[in-house]
């Protein structure tokens, strides 16, 4: 299934951040316009940090002595926050690109679940650290970033811990479904479609 190759003003973009790549560079279909390798870096940098923040939380699930699992507690959240972190400076860029160009040759319905699946993604990449946050908070347990104690956004309430604690758990559910589905996608792009569309997204380094 390899689409054909469009006509070189296929799929107008609002912004072309990097020089764009001949159909042929860019493999059988028409990926054109390379991602900027600052939204890339971000990608990666959130995948890794977000890795780490689930590695910490279920290794404290396993974990005994009081002072190991507080250890791994600062650890979720330190990674947790730096999800937040890069969701804000990657908001920033991504506002700066405006619309990036789609492949092309992919059809209304693809593009529309992939910008669904994206945006919830981002959603999530900005609540569940603050429900995190708000969850400490909720349990009396103030969070620090790097020594510094961060502001409080709910008073401490154990019911509402209860709750938070739960949407904590269900957008981490969520987020992990999307990325199941992203990643899926991401291999159709590359084994089935071959347009070039994770190969750039990868770092620099490693693209062929
Ligand atoms: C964005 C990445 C994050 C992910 C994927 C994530 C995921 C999780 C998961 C899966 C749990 C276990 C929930 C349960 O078993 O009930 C958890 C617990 C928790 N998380 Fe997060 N979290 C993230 C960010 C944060 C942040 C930024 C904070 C705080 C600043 C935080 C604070 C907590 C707390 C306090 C718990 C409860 C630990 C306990 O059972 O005592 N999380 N998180
Ligand atoms: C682990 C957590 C991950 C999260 C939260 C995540 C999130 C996202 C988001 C929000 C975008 C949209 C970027 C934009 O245009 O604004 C994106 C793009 C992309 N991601 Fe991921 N991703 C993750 C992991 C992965 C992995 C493991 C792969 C590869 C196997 C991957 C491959 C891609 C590709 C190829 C794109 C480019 C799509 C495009 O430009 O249309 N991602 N990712």
């Amino acid at each position: 299934m390899t689409p054909s190759n469009p006509s070189p003003d296929a799929v107008p973009s609002a912004t072309m951040p990097s020089e764009p790549v001949s159909v042929a560079d860019a493999g059988a279909a028409s990926w054109r316009q390379p991602r900027p390798r600052s939204l890339v870096a971000l990608h990666w940098l959130t995948a890794l940090a977000l890795v780490a923040a689930v590695a910490f939380i279920l290794v404290r699930g396993e974990a005994d002595g009081r002072a190991l699992r507080q250890w791994l507690l600062e650890g979720h959240r330190h990674f947790g926050l730096l999800v937040l972190a890069l969701f804000f400076l990657r908001i920033a860029v991504r506002l700066r690109l405006g619309r990036l160009q789609a492949p092309a040759g992919m059809g209304w319905v693809v593009r529309a679940a992939a910008a669904l699946t994206h945006v919830a993604m981002y959603a999530l990449l900005l609540s569940l650290p603050l429900l995190g946050w708000a969850l400490s908070d909720a349990l009396a347990k103030p969070v620090h970033l790097l020594g510094l104690s961060l502001p409080t956004l709910v008073e401490p309430d154990p019911d509402l811990a209860d709750t938070l604690q739960a949407w904590h758990l269900d957008a981490a559910w969520a987020l992990l479904a999307l990325v199941t589905l992203h990643v899926g996608a991401a291999l159709w792009h590359h084994f089935i479609r071959r347009d070039g569309v994770l190969r750039d997204m990868l770092p620099k380094r490693t693209r062929k």
